[in-house]
């Protein structure tokens, strides 16, 4: 894992800009997109960059289940009003977590991720570890999946919702083995919220008890992470 200390999420922003753009001259054609706060910075390099994305096609981590696409906590609703409505892109895809049939959903995800191999995976870390929303103890070899939320991660994105009882307990999310069969990925976590998250996802033991600790196997992450987030990090 390579680590990058960034002065502020708006440089972070830059530098996993930076990654993104040379991925993407070197013939990238498929990313792998994150919601939450996290990547707010790199969406807003790309939506001001010259970089041509209409021979891009885009795969997003996950979505809660229940609520409609045009719900503002959905994450279609985020990708939308922080990338898609700026930028065009040749495919987007986010999964569907108001369907009936959310099986057949993951199903059909992990044909997309198939036909579309992840060249670039953007990831956020939550607090307990999970990316995507592969919560602690999800197999390694898991692909795309219905998942029940922890009660960490409840309480974490608790801040977008007005009351915590508005916050979906059941999410949609690609699988640990769809992010690790991503060419390259980005990590990006700010904040000393994220402080604990980080020692143990970078110098911790790999365990799925941990998710995030399994990228430590993962040929070319870079994780970008500003000072407070970094500062439980014995090897800078
Ligand atoms: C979002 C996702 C989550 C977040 C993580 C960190 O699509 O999959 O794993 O990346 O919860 O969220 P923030 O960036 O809001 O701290």
């Amino acid at each position: 894992m390579k680590v990058i200390i960034v002065k502020s999420q708006e440089e972070g922003g830059k530098v996993a800009y930076d990654i993104l753009a040379k991925a993407v001259e070197n013939g990238a054609k498929t990313l792998g997109l994150a919601t939450g706060s996290s990547p707010i910075t790199l969406y807003q390099e790309m939506v001001k960059s010259d970089l041509d994305f209409s021979d891009i096609t885009t795969i997003n981590l996950d979505e809660y289940v229940g609520l409609e696409n045009d719900n503002v906590q959905s994450y279609h609703f985020f990708m939308m009003d922080n990338l898609f409505q700026f930028r065009d892109f040749k495919e987007t895809h986010v999964p569907e977590g108001k369907v009936s049939d959310l099986e057949e959903e993951a199903r059909r995800y992990d044909q997309i991720i198939e036909e579309n191999p992840i060249d670039l995976q953007v990831l956020g870390v939550g607090p307990n570890g999970h990316i995507g929303f592969n919560e602690p103890g999800t197999p390694i070899d898991s692909t795309t999946h219905i998942t029940d939320l922890t009660q960490s991660t409840i309480e974490a994105n608790k801040r977008f919702f007005n009351d915590i009882k508005d916050v979906p307990t059941k999410a949609i999310t690609m699988g640990i083995k769809s992010i690790m069969d991503s060419k390259e990925i980005i990590m990006l976590a700010y904040g000393d919220k994220k402080a604990d998250a980080v020692y143990q996802m970078v110098e911790g033991p790999v365990d799925v008890s941990f998710p995030a600790s399994v990228l430590q196997n993962h040929p070319n992450v870079t994780v970008i992470v500003d000072e407070a987030a970094a500062a439980k990090l014995e090897n800078k």
